[in-house]
């Protein structure tokens, strides 16, 4: 059988049994193996890094700390229940109110945003989603009935979602520091946001509450992002669908398809808010749950700024937002619906970008996500895919033998999708998307362009259904059936065509195991790496991974890999979070990273007193080199 028969027959898992079978062990036996085995997981090859990664990797580990390089420093920026604006109280875990919490720092920090004010850096906004709320996690052992929660602990859990904006000033060491600021700020589901683009006023978006189906209350399960060349954020509502109640009350066929595509059973919801808002409740506010599912943008460099809903991105489970500035200066956006067997989008601006920061520039460039065009992506075979067969090297040398192609969805009130108006595009993306034959991904996370080469980089967290009986078998772009631990895809594109050509950089996982690969790389000198979730770059063009959900039994952790050059695929393990964390919002700089720690000691036993040995709290840390040097060099 050739290779692409065994791909076709049921991809690299039934060609690579053997490698499975070595990572079947417990997870807790793993940890230790993987940490001392001398030679592995180092990351380094010959000593020799590229500049950027050059450090010490991290082992994995279980610990109930961040742990960092040596040679590093870390400071934790801001927690849960810090104070954001003038007048907010100190914490007090069993004294909450939603009064306090709608002014500190909210629950759950993902993407972290740092936006410099001035040309040195010193002056920067940091902006933060919170994206969604634990409340078993959040209200001290006994306080919170899961059946009957109490009004003010809802309110308390509305107050913890949407984002913060603060001053964060650099310190004298390096590090960074919170300060007041007028320009500080909470977004909670409270705060009136504009909806914008095609599908404002629509029919579709209007309720007993907003009859204009213009203004909505709040955002809510805001996930990752990211920061716009205008200075802005852009902002993914991901799982929205949680908090919506009693779609199973519809009747009406067509709107009961469109609720289950989008992930809405029916039923109580696990936080019982439709007993005090009627919105939450599908069958009293039909509409509500068209208002979210957007991505959102935030202008931290105006407090007073009514932050805007973009429809014209589509609505789905928008894991972030990444804008690419075209040559022909059309912005670009891409964004991943982290699903299984969702999709990959991009939308491209009908105008031009407009280059500055000024509150001129701001406004023409904010308004330029209003009109365009909205895509989804095909990939096509004849990608390296298929020939990962355990030496960890490529036949094509990883050349990017896979091509793509965007097929349009819609453009302004112009629809491309059969029997669906525009406005249906757009308020129900994923069906359009299905409709014309895109590529089934493993659960897209973040996309962003590399700010030095101009590629596009994509994270597919897993897939455990990838293969299951009646699911989508292994295909070249999602080359594993039953996918555990993920893999990075990168494309080349200026943004604006319509075909595009790509490749795999990373099948994540075990590197001893014969269904992975690492860029090409030597897989016995990288740390081993499993659910990649957001991406960032350095000032070198090396790619930073974030993962969330370690299948390999240890913590999640930050990793850098050289894209270019001999070290291509180098992959190596900056820092690892603590027991139960997921590692989010990764922001590097030349001389600083910052990490968000979500959920530390979520998913039971045992649990994390992270990070100041009592509750755990959600919070920003900051790693600096000792010497005051720059990162990884
Ligand atoms: Fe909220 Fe896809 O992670
Ligand atoms: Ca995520
Ligand atoms: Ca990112």
């Amino acid at each position: 059988m050739s290779r692409r028969g065994a791909l076709r027959a049921g991809g690299v898992m039934a060609a690579t049994a053997a490698g499975f079978a070595a990572m079947s062990g417990t997870a807790a036996a793993e940890v230790p193996a993987l940490a001392a085995n001398p030679g592995r997981g180092n990351g380094r090859q010959g000593g020799r890094s590229v500049p950027g990664t050059d450090f010490e990797p991290v082992a994995p580990n279980s610990r109930d700390a961040v742990t960092v390089p040596e040679g590093y420093e870390q400071q934790v920026v801001i927690r849960w229940g810090d104070p954001v604006v003038p007048g907010a109280p100190a914490f007090d875990v069993n004294g909450q109110t939603a009064a306090a919490q709608a002014k500190q720092f909210g629950y759950n920090n993902d993407f972290v945003g740092l936006i410099p004010q001035d040309g040195s850096g010193r002056r920067n906004f940091l902006v933060v989603n919170h994206e969604y709320t634990t409340e078993t996690e959040m209200f001290p052992e006994g306080s919170y009935d899961e059946a009957n929660p109490t009004e003010e602990q809802v309110r308390i859990a509305w107050a913890a979602h949407g984002l913060s904006v603060v001053q964060a000033d650099r310190t004298r060491d390096g590090g960074l520091e919170v300060k007041p600021s007028r320009y500080n700020r909470r977004i909670t589901l409270d705060t009136e946001f504009e909806v914008r683009g095609p599908v404002a006023g629509s029919d579709l978006l209007k309720t007993s509450a907003d009859p204009t189906g213009t203004i909505v209350h709040g955002t809510q399960n805001n996930c990752a992002g990211g920061v716009t060349p205008w200075g802005t954020v852009l902002s993914g509502e991901e799982n929205f669908h949680q908090y919506f109640a009693h779609g199973e009350r519809v009747t009406d066929p067509v709107q009961a398809e469109r609720l289950d595509r989008y992930g809405l059973a029916g039923g109580e919801t696990t936080r019982k808010w439709e007993r005090f808002d009627k919105r939450w409740d599908i069958s009293q506010e039909p509409n509500e749950v068209h208002r979210f599912g957007w991505v959102v943008e935030i202008d931290p460099n105006d407090p007073n700024a009514k932050p805007i809903k973009h429809t014209a991105l589509g609505r789905f489970k928008h894991e972030a937002a990444n804008v690419k500035i075209a040559r022909d200066g059309r912005v670009v956006v891409y964004s991943g619906d982290d699903e299984r067997f969702d999709y990959i989008y991009k939308f491209v601006s009908n105008g031009r970008y407009k280059p500055g920061r000024s509150a001129h520039a701001r406004r023409h460039n904010m308004a330029l996500l209003d009109e365009g065009t909205l895509y989804v992506a095909k990939f096509t075979g004849n990608s390296p895919a298929e020939e990962i067969d355990g030496s960890g090297t490529l036949p094509s040398d990883g050349e990017f033998d896979g091509t793509g192609e965007w097929i349009a969805l819609a453009s302004g009130d112009k629809s491309f999708v059969d029997g669906f108006t525009a406005e249906e595009v757009y308020v129900f993306t994923r069906l359009a998307a299905d409709k014309v034959g895109a590529t089934k991904m493993d659960r897209p996370e973040d996309i962003e362009p590399n700010p030095v080469t101009g590629r596009i980089y994509a994270a597919l967290t897993n897939n455990s259904d990838r293969g299951a009986a009646g699911k989508a078998g292994a295909d070249e772009p999602n080359p594993r059936n039953g996918n555990k631990n993920g893999h990075v895809l990168e494309w080349d594109e200026d943004g604006t065509e319509t075909k595009f050509r790509w490749r795999l950089l990373l099948v994540c996982g075990d590197p001893d195991a014969a269904d992975t690969y690492f860029g090409g790389f030597d897989k016995s000198q990288v740390s081993p790496i499993s659910c990649p979730d957001n991406v960032a770059f350095d000032g070198y063009g090396n790619l930073w991974i974030s993962t969330d959900g370690n299948a390999l039994g240890s913590n999640d952790g930050l990793f850098s890999v050289p894209v270019t050059g001999p070290n291509r695929g180098q992959v190596k393990q900056f820092l690892t979070v603590p027991v139960g964390a997921e590692t989010c919002g990764p922001v590097v700089r030349d001389d600083l990273v910052l990490v968000a720690v979500q959920h530390p000691g979520e998913g039971g036993e045992p649990g994390s007193s992270w990070p100041d040995g009592g509750h755990a709290r959600p919070a920003i840390v900051a790693v600096r080199k000792s010497d005051g040097g720059r990162i990884g060099a």
